[in-house]
């Protein structure tokens, strides 16, 4: 099975994680900003809320690459939120990607709110998820 982890970050929260998870599944991770070059059965996928909504720019990637996306899984932090699936699952249903209601959603740090978050807990507990979606 092939898998892929792409992530968008402004500050490096998301990033974290997805260090973490592909380090679990023996890949790497990359910006949202370079498209997949082969087809991943499962995508992790990794994004934040940024005023209520995930950025454009993660919207455009699943856009421009749904031939070569299998299934989605999310992964995120955001301050306040508990979940980016909404708004994921609505240009997946627009574009026809199946997206796993499976998802990990944790704090991130924004100014002083949630200090060190995510942290090493948060990576490990990433990276399980990781491993149990792709059955390792
Ligand atoms: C401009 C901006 C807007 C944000 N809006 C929200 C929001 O609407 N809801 C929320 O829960 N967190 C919000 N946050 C907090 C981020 O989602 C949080 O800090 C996240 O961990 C950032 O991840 P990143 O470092 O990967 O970009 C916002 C952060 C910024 C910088």
């Amino acid at each position: 099975m092939n898998v892929a982890v792409r992530y968008y970050t402004r500050s490096g929260n998301t990033k974290k994680l997805a260090d973490a998870i592909a380090r679990r599944l023996g890949t790497q991770a990359e910006s949202v900003e370079k498209g997949l070059l082969e087809r991943a059965d499962i995508l992790f996928l990794g994004c934040s809320y940024y005023a209520f909504d995930v950025d454009d720019a993660v919207k455009e990637f699943i856009r421009e690459n749904k031939w070569n996306i299998g299934r989605i899984a999310l992964f995120g932090t955001s301050a306040m939120m508990r979940s980016v699936y909404k708004p994921v699952k609505k240009v997946c249903d627009e574009v026809g990607v199946q997206l796993l209601t499976d998802e990990f959603h944790c704090r991130g740090q924004f100014w002083k709110a949630h200090p060190g978050r995510p942290n090493e807990e948060d990576c490990r507990n990433a990276a399980d998820f990781a491993g149990k979606v792709a059955g390792l």
